[in-house]
């Protein structure tokens, strides 16, 4: 490696720094941003710090033991596959942040990463509260439907992740797009249906809800935007995004419909999933610019849920300590750059 990857003297203007493709001097200057929304986004991140250790899982036990069999299963289920998607997004940011140029856009990316190694330590306590971790962590051995989303997704991260050029990591960016906005969004749903009788696995999903929707979705939306708007992007690199995320809502669909078949509870249809689901793949169209272009409905029973819990104010009665009520409400104007 060169020593100029480090530190470049003669390197361009630090407002210079695109996110593909440059030469930066080598510093992470917060005071000066090339966009705004990288250290805005770094800020309500780190306000919305929280520990696994905050969330009360001292009944998760006895809470999981009282559930159905179908419902015990959602649980195992459910958490099995968002506990990959936080391990393999971890890896990935790691090999996405190779791809970037401007120094603040990756700093916002290393604090993403210690996030998603927190989502795994928050999935490690709060199952080993319910007695049942390696059963849950082993599941992909036993549950091919699980085994194949996994792979799915691990497939999508994969397929652009050596960069090379503009288009390839915009490609590379709906990845993450995909992760962060829809491949967790029916587990959540999943957890706030079972909610008052679960607390603990509820209360531990808002605050990974919340870094996700709140702050991660916000950050590549802005990094594929302004990919978009930095390069020359063709119409067919356009239509590989769409290829993604039909690929991604078929994903999350087949797994949400197995759940449904094999494991049905109160008040869960397929055309509850599937409306869902579509409603949630335009809103993430429409966040990165593109049009959205699934059959849309009114916002669903599920998504009024979600949204619920993405409001700070209602969590208290629920913890120990009152201190992760500082956790930040504002929120990322998605156009700010
Ligand atoms: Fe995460
Ligand atoms: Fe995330």
């Amino acid at each position: 490696m060169k020593p100029e990857k480090y530190y470049n003297p003669n390197g361009e203007d630090i407002l210079d720094e695109k996110i593909f493709g440059g030469s930066p001097t080598g510093f992470v200057d917060f005071n000066r941003s090339r966009y705004r929304w990288d250290s805005n986004i770094y800020d309500l991140m780190n306000a919305n710090t929280w520990f696994p250790s905050e969330v009360n899982t001292a009944n998760e036990k006895k809470n999981f033991e009282m559930l159905t069999d179908n419902e015990q299963a959602i649980y195992k289920l459910t958490f099995a596959q968002l506990s990959f998607n936080d391990s393999a997004q971890e890896e990935y940011l790691s090999d996405f942040r190779r791809l970037a140029n401007n120094r603040l856009v990756k700093a916002v990316l290393t604090l993403q990463m210690m996030q998603e190694v927190n989502h795994s330590k928050s999935y490690a306590v709060l199952l080993d509260a319910a007695g049942n971790s390696s059963e849950v962590f082993d599941l992909y051995k036993y549950d091919a439907a699980l085994n194949r989303k996994n792979q799915r997704i691990a497939n999508q991260f994969a397929r652009y992740i050596e960069g090379g050029s503009a288009e390839q990591m915009l490609l590379s960016s709906m990845a993450s797009v995909n992760l962060e906005g829809i491949y967790f969004l029916l587990g959540f749903a999943y957890i706030y249906v079972l909610g008052d009788k679960v607390p603990g696995a509820r209360d531990m999903i808002k605050f990974i809800a919340r870094d996700e929707l709140n702050t991660h979705l916000p950050l590549f939306a802005n990094i594929f935007k302004t990919l978009r708007k930095e390069n020359d992007i063709s119409a067919k690199t356009i239509d590989k995004i769409y290829e993604m995320i039909n690929e991604a809502v078929d994903i999350e669909l087949e797994y949400g419909k197995y759940l449904l078949e094999n494991y049905p509870i109160m008040g869960l249809t397929e055309e509850l999933i599937e409306n869902t689901v579509f409603n949630y793949a335009n809103d993430r169209l429409s966040k990165i610019g593109l049009e959205p272009v699934f059959k849309s409905s009114s916002e669903t029973y599920l998504q009024k849920l979600v949204q619920k819990h993405l409001n700070m104010n209602d969590v208290r009665s629920n913890f120990f300590e009152s201190n992760v009520s500082n956790y930040a409400k504002s929120s990322i104007d998605l156009d700010d750059f």
